[in-house]
């Protein structure tokens, strides 16, 4: 490993009983770096995730935190060592507020007595989504009541204001419009330039991919076929690669 590499994945698999969703995967991740990571619908990266963030246990592999080999028990024990995630399935608890959802698991305690204090919980939240610039309604409304993007919002507030080390984003821009989508953006950017963070970025849009990562992996039937420097690669270099496989299936195998 390198001097700062924060995460490293080695020989991942994890199947769901006759599907194998991961064989082999194995990627590392530096500090302060933004991974793109890409690959077909049902290629496995929300599953390489889920077993990043301590939700899936692989079945071969091992993961390095900092270099150290590290059996994650629960999601929780990963939250505690500093991985924070925006799940693409969301996550938030509809019936609860939206600044509830905002601290689920870390509500703000106000000491000597441990009871949660509502107003502080009200601020940050207020200014949390003041910062993504993401407008809702009210921050008391149940976050059923929301939209998918407002939703969205939300959960990466949450997650990034949580002074992560590291930072799984599963699709993040997902729902959102695209002036939204250019807010998540630039706040990642922020994240970037303040060096604290290194984060895991899956994305559909690759342009989105080349506006904020410093790398890219490419996960193609269980394994990572595919790792460059964005600066090395491009977004057509990236749709070939993504195309050329269907195209070649279409032609019956024929082509090279
Ligand atoms: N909990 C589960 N139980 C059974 N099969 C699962 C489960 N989670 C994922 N799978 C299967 O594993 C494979 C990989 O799914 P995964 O969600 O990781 O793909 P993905 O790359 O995130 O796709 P997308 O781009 O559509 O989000 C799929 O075939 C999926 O059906
Ligand atoms: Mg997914």
């Amino acid at each position: 490993m390198t001097e700062h590499e924060v995460l490293r994945a080695e020989n991942i698999a994890k199947g769901f009983g006759s599907v194998t969703a991961l064989r082999d995967v194995s990627l590392r991740l530096e500090k302060g770096e933004v991974l793109g990571l890409i690959g077909d619908n049902g290629a496995g990266k929300s599953t390489l995730i889920k077993t990043i963030t301590g939700f899936h246990r692989p079945d071969e592999g091992r993961l390095l935190l900092d270099g150290e080999e590290t059996v994650l028990k629960s999601v929780s024990h990963a939250q505690s060592l500093g991985i924070q995630t925006v799940y693409q399935d969301l996550a938030l608890v509809d019936d609860l507020s939206v600044y509830h959802n905002m601290f689920l698991n870390a509500e703000i305690v106000r000491k000597p007595f441990p009871f949660l204090n509502g107003r502080a919980m009200k601020e940050k939240t207020r200014q949390y989504l003041a910062d993504i610039g993401v407008k809702i309604p009210s921050i008391d409304t149940e976050v059923a009541m929301l939209s998918g993007g407002q939703r969205q919002a939300i959960a990466v507030a949450r997650a990034v204001y949580s002074d992560a080390k590291i930072l799984l984003m599963d699709e993040p821009l997902a729902a959102m419009g695209a002036k939204e989508g250019a807010m998540i953006l630039d706040l990642v950017q922020r994240l970037k330039d303040e060096g604290n963070v290194s984060i895991i970025l899956i994305a559909h849009n690759y342009a989105h991919v080349f506006e904020v990562c410093d790398r890219v992996n490419v996960l193609q039937h269980g394994r990572i076929t595919y790792d460059k420097n964005t600066g090395d690669t491009s977004v057509e270099e990236l749709t070939e690669l993504m195309v050329s496989e269907y195209r070649k299936a279409r032609a019956g195998g024929e082509e090279e």
